[in-house]
């Protein structure tokens, strides 16, 4: 039969996602791993066989696209979203309670739930698919984060079951499991990349990601709290929830119908304490009057709901007495001060060390030398000084003045303008910074050589081996298997590593390369756009600034940098050991538009025109920019012009969405 792929495709994208569904919402995984991918990857090639068969809510659609969207388009949210009023004290808890009773003057119940930590959401369904998903913004409108979110495995891109309104909103809160955040910060410390300080600020800092295939790797969570539409299922918000978790959403346990204060009461102290054995970071607990007659019937006040209220945990914190103030020097020479304390103990920790961020924190807090001082942990991983009793202070104590020179290398630091942090500007001298340089380089996203480890690495600098990137190419096995822990085979091992690493592609050298503000992105923009080193070491500044996302701040460090004699001749010996430096000509990736020939109207949420355009080039395609009986494809986007539009509809052109042209393309 002709439809039997169709049959197929629907078969395994059913079961996969009742998989999902059972993994990430249920916790309770029914197959292996090794059987789910197989019937991933069989129904990832159906659907490269089938392209008419695509779509968005596909289950394999959520490992995202590494192709950077351009911004977020703002939507208007149906209902505002509104803040919950909060308090820190059980009496205002009961007060409310009363206030509750006497404006309704009717029994009541209250469902009492935990409070979780992270970035709220609302996501749109029709018709029981996921079509949209947006932050809260400034709570009228926010910003369309689908692609994204497509990419949180506990969230359904298609209901199970049924009975579910034609059109209806979930709201709840996007988090990364204490887990994912150890780990990604793991990362980033060895990166040297800033830490992030909690993980409300890591989902929320994910959830913004122009490229869905990170925040695919970032591992998200959902919890789901609120439901909103015309046509609810039930007529109290415990019930609803009930009827989601039925729908395949992820509602918490938690979750309980209290009839008296005291139920409420004895939640929260149960609470209190069982929440931190939780996967993911709460902070409080939300009451809810059960129910929607009485929640309506109660109302609302200009920013928050009267039928409900949030009471927030006091964050553990302890008082301690500051010793002193030390500094760190990074990879990229940012001076970070750490304040090292009398051990205290806090929330199960001895605290000895807090972050002190920059000069500007030390200034806020008048911060002075033996200052007892108030630590807080609260969400964060790394304590924080929120306070410093001054009352204690004694009369001659000074204030902490932020160093003026390097504390590695003696250099003068620097501040820029508007920078917050201070920096050792000695970057091809000053000894953490060399050696992190050098770390940089052989790190998995840069040039990715195996068996130069962070400690293989210090030790090459430390023996005098390794002064700069480019004597790692002077390497030789004689030179490495005597050091310590190392041996012969481990050097063969990192000579073929550095071997391989020549043919890492240009964009990926240039990032390596550690140009202050030359991230991975900027790194891939630069080398599209000027195709060889040399063209780029000889880049006007009006040139750069022309890049796409090229701003006037990493144009100068791109200049400064290939000023210098010294970085000209480092490029000279990279390149005369064989290093990639120059770009690939951009090859075809598919013949899926041969011979097609497509319009683009509108502004577009995943690419930019420019973007699309190339995509259509490398399918095959031909971009075209006026629409005729010859046009195969409008792609459409947001805003695009009624002319055309027109033109196309009267001229029978097929109009194609955004989604459609990436599933299409492969691309999605
Ligand atoms: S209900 C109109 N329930 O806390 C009421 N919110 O300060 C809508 N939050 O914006 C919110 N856990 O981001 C609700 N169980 C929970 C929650 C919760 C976390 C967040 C949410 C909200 C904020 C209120």
């Amino acid at each position: 039969m002709a439809d039997d792929y169709k049959k197929r495709i629907t078969e395994l994208r059913e079961a996969l996602n009742e998989l999902n569904y059972r993994y990430y919402v249920l916790n309770e995984p029914a197959v292996s791993d090794f059987e789910f991918d197989a019937m991933m990857r069989e129904l990832q090639a159906m659907e490269k066989a089938h392209p008419d068969m695509a779509d968005p809510n596909s289950p394999t659609q959520r490992v995202g696209s590494d192709l950077a969207q351009s911004g977020f388009a703002q939507v208007e949210h149906r209902y505002p979203m509104l803040s919950l009023s909060n308090t820190y004290s059980p009496e205002e808890i009961r007060e409310w309670y009363l206030r509750v009773q006497k404006g309704l003057n009717e029994p009541f119940e209250v469902v009492c739930e935990l409070k979780f930590d992270g970035t709220s959401i609302s996501l749109w369904y029709e018709e029981g698919r996921l079509t949209k998903a947006v932050t809260r913004g400034d709570g009228v409108r926010g910003d369309d984060v689908t692609a994204n979110v497509r990419t949180v495995r506990s969230i359904p891109l298609v209901l199970n079951g049924g009975g579910w309104p034609r059109t209806f909103e979930m709201r709840g809160e996007i988090l990364m499991p204490w887990a994912v955040f150890d780990r990604i910060n793991a990362e980033r410390e060895e990166q040297e990349e800033p830490l992030f300080a909690n993980p409300r600020n890591a989902a929320s800092g994910s959830l913004k990601l122009q490229n869905s295939a990170e925040v695919a790797r970032r591992n998200l969570d959902a919890y789901l709290y609120y439901m909103l539409g015309d046509n609810l299922p039930g007529d109290t918000h415990y019930g609803n929830m009930q009827r989601a978790r039925e729908w395949g959403f992820k509602v918490s346990d938690a979750m309980k119908v209290c009839r008296s204060i005291d139920e409420i009461t004895e939640y929260m102290a149960y609470w209190d304490s069982e929440r931190k054995n939780l996967p993911v970071a709460t902070d409080g607990m939300v009451l809810k009057v059960n129910s929607l007659v009485q929640q309506r019937n109660l109302g609302f006040t200009a920013k928050s709901p009267r039928w409900a209220i949030a009471y927030k945990f006091q964050a553990e914190r302890a008082c301690t007495r500051l010793v002193s103030v030390s500094y760190q020097v990074g990879r990229t020479g940012v001076v970070t001060p750490v304040a090292n304390l009398e051990p205290v103990q806090l929330s199960g920790t001895v605290v000895k060390r807090a972050s002190l961020h920059n000069a500007d924190i030390i200034a806020q807090l008048d911060l002075h030398c033996g200052d007892m001082v108030y630590v807080e942990k609260g969400g964060d991983i790394i304590p924080k000084i929120t306070g410093v009793e001054e009352s204690l202070r004694d009369s001659g104590a000074e204030r902490v003045k932020f160093i003026t020179e390097c504390p590695e290398c003696g250099s003068a630091l620097v501040r820029d303008e508007g920078e917050a942090a201070h920096y050792c500007p000695n970057s091809d001298g000053c000894p953490p910074q060399i050696k992190g340089l050098l770390e940089h380089f052989t790190h998995r996203k840069a040039m990715n050589i195996d068996g130069l480890g962070s400690e293989t690495v210090a030790l090459l600098y430390e023996k005098g081996l390794v002064r700069d990137v480019a004597d790692f190419y002077s390497l030789t096995v004689n030179d490495i298997a005597p050091l310590d822990r190392l041996g012969e085979k481990s050097a063969k091992n990192i000579i073929s590593g550095l071997e391989a690493s020549k043919s890492v592609p240009f964009a990926r050298v240039l990032f390596a390369l550690g140009i202050r503000f030359v991230g991975e992105t900027v790194a891939k923009r630069l080398t599209a756009a000027f195709r060889n080193i040399d063209a780029l070491m000889d880049a006007t500044y009006d040139q750069l600034i022309e890049v796409e996302e090229i701003g006037g701040r990493i144009a100068e460090s791109v200049l400064d940098y290939f000023s210098k004699p010294a970085h000209r001749d480092l490029i000279a010996r990279l390149k005369a050991a064989g290093l990639t430096m120059v770009e690939e000509e951009r090859v075809a990736l598919s013949d899926r538009l041969a011979g097609k020939s497509v319009v683009i109207s509108g502004v577009f949420a995943h690419h930019s025109r420019d973007e699309y355009k190339a995509l259509i080039t490398a399918h095959g395609g031909k971009n075209v920019s006026a629409v005729s009986a010859k046009t195969d494809y409008l792609l459409a986007g947001d805003n695009m012009g009624p002319a055309k539009l027109e033109k196309a509809n009267k001229l029978g052109v097929k109009i194609i969405t955004e989604d459609e042209f990436l599933i299409m393309t492969g691309e999605a």
